[in-house]
Formats: C-alpha cells, structure tokens, sequence
C-alpha cells in the first residue's frame, strides 16, 4: 500500500554509491529527502542529480540529508556519476542507492507501472528526524522536477513542526504565515508578540514567528 503522510518511512538496508547504509542510521536526528529517478544513463535524470550536487548546501543549511534511488546497480551508478558530473559541472555529493532487485522501490511504491514498466517513477518522500513521511511528491519521467520548490516546502515543513502557523500558497520564508484556525483570534496577541490581521475571522496573518 502506498505510504500516506504521518507513516513511519520504512528502515532498510542497502548497498549506495557512498557504502552500505541502514536507512534510519542514515537520517539520525535530522530531516532526509529519499528521492527516485527512473534510469541511469538519461537525461532528465542526469540533469536532476547534477542540480541536486549543486544545492546540497542548500539543503545541509536545513539540516537535510538527500539520498537518491533507481533499480540499477551500483556499477551503472557509478559510471553514470562521471558523466553527470561532466555534463552539469559538479561533484555528485550524496549517495544513490542501487535497487536492482527493488525491495527499498516496491517498500516505497516507486513503481507505478502504468506509468513506466518496473522502473520508478520520480518519487520524492521528505522525512522529518521523527522518521515519519512529512511529504509525498510523484512526477513522471518526462517531468524533471524543481528542487527550489523541494526546498520552499521545507522550510514551510520545518515552520510549521515548530510554530502554530501554516503557509499560504506560493509562501517563502520570510514572509507573513498564517495562523492556524485552532487559536482563537483573542490568543493570537500573546502567542505571536510580532503582531497581527485579521482579514476574515478565519484568515489571521501574522509575520514569520522565527525570522
Ligand atoms: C529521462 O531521465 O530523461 C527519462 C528516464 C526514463 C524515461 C524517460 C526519460
């Protein structure tokens, strides 16, 4: 069955480009994106991990661990990452995983075959130190996907662990949240000292609590 926001992401062990892992060991404390791509040796997928390297300090400032998978093996793995890095200029810095017999893409129901036939499709699944699925995301191969969005969700994922509020639509950090409809407007003053609006009983806007 597919995993649903709230389950604990499944543990496994696994051979990666950077050594065996056990999953949870990998995470620690931390947040992780486990991420899948189709195929070695294509080209959206070659531009995706290589946009991935280049933000990895993006992610390492939220204290995410990134770690991509696909059903090859490590041998393809490890040729393609000299192309990728090649051809996007970087250093593939995070692990892949090699799934060949695809225990870790069936865990995760990676594989969607109306889609693609017994390969995966690009799954993203955010992990919180928890262990728990935060976010879901599943494009198809034709569809490479935005990892500045991967990043703005995030930190929206991250606010929100902490603060009473919840993000608009098209939020960045930085910019006023809204305040969660289970505070009352009354308690608003004393729980977010920054201020307040009050636009609709229901819509309360306040700044950003931690910036
Ligand atoms: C690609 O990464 O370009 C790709 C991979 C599998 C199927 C189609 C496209």
């Amino acid at each position: 069955m597919a995993l649903r926001l709230g389950d604990e992401a499944p543990n496994f062990t696994a051979d990666t480009t950077e050594g065996k892992i056990t999953f949870h060991d990998y995470i620690g404390d931390g947040w992780c994106v486990l991420f899948s791509h189709p195929k070695d040796y294509t080209p959206v997928c070659t531009t995706e991990l290589g946009t991935v390297a280049k933000i990895k300090p993006e992610f390492e400032k939220r204290g995410v661990k990134v770690i991509g998978l696909s059903v090859d093996p490590i041998e393809d793995h490890n040729g393609w990452i000299n192309d990728i890095n090649e051809t996007q200029s970087c250093t593939v810095n995070f692990p892949l995983i090699a799934d060949p017999d695809r225990t870790i893409a069936q865990l995760y129901d990676m594989i969607h075959p109306n889609e693609l036939d017994n390969l995966t499709v690009r799954s993203v699944f955010v992990i919180g130190p928890d262990k728990k699925v935060k976010l879901t995301l599943t494009y198809p191969a034709s569809t490479g996907r935005n990892f500045d969005e991967l990043l703005r969700v995030i930190d929206s994922l991250q606010l929100t662990a902490n603060y009473q509020v919840a993000t608009p639509a098209n939020w960045n950090d930085g910019e006023d949240c809204i305040v969660v409809p289970a505070i009352p407007t009354e308690e608003i003053p004393d729980k977010f000292p920054k201020g307040h609006t009050v636009i609709k009983p229901y819509l309360r806007t306040t700044p950003q609590p931690n910036k």
